[in-house]
């Protein structure tokens, strides 16, 4: 098997959730899902909306370039940067990944989940 790497989730409200992944395995929506991250997902990880958008702050380079699909679902996000990315459209490799949640994802997330909008933070 081969070697975890840490995957730590920052959300626009100041949490951080750190977790082992397996590289290669699972894409980073997957990953988020299954430690609690807030990470929005309206099409359900087909690449087909830009709510699962992140920004990967150490270790963008790891990941594998950008498809067309992906570059224009993020076409149609807010607030793109160069280190945008699509956490359905990313399989972590060999590098520990700090990725920062998008507010436009996390919005999407808390539509997702009405019953836990109690814990929003109003900014
Ligand atoms: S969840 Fe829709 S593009 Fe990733």
């Amino acid at each position: 098997m081969s070697q975890l790497i840490k995957i730590t989730f920052i959300d626009p409200e100041g949490t951080s959730t750190e977790v082992q992944a397996e590289p290669g395995k699972d894409n980073l929506l997957e990953i988020a899902e299954a430690c609690g991250a807030k990470l929005g997902s309206a099409c359900g990880g087909v690449c087909a909306c830009s709510s699962c958008h992140v920004y990967v702050r150490e270790g963008l380079d790891s990941l594998d370039e950008m498809e067309e699909a992906e570059e224009d679902r993020l076409d149609m996000g807010f607030d793109v940067r160069p280190s945008s990315r699509l956490g359905c459209q990313c399989v972590p490799r060999d590098a520990d990944l700090r990725v920062e949640i998008s507010e436009e994802s996390l919005q999407t997330w808390y539509n997702e989940h009405p019953d836990r909008r109690d814990e929003q933070k109003k900014g």
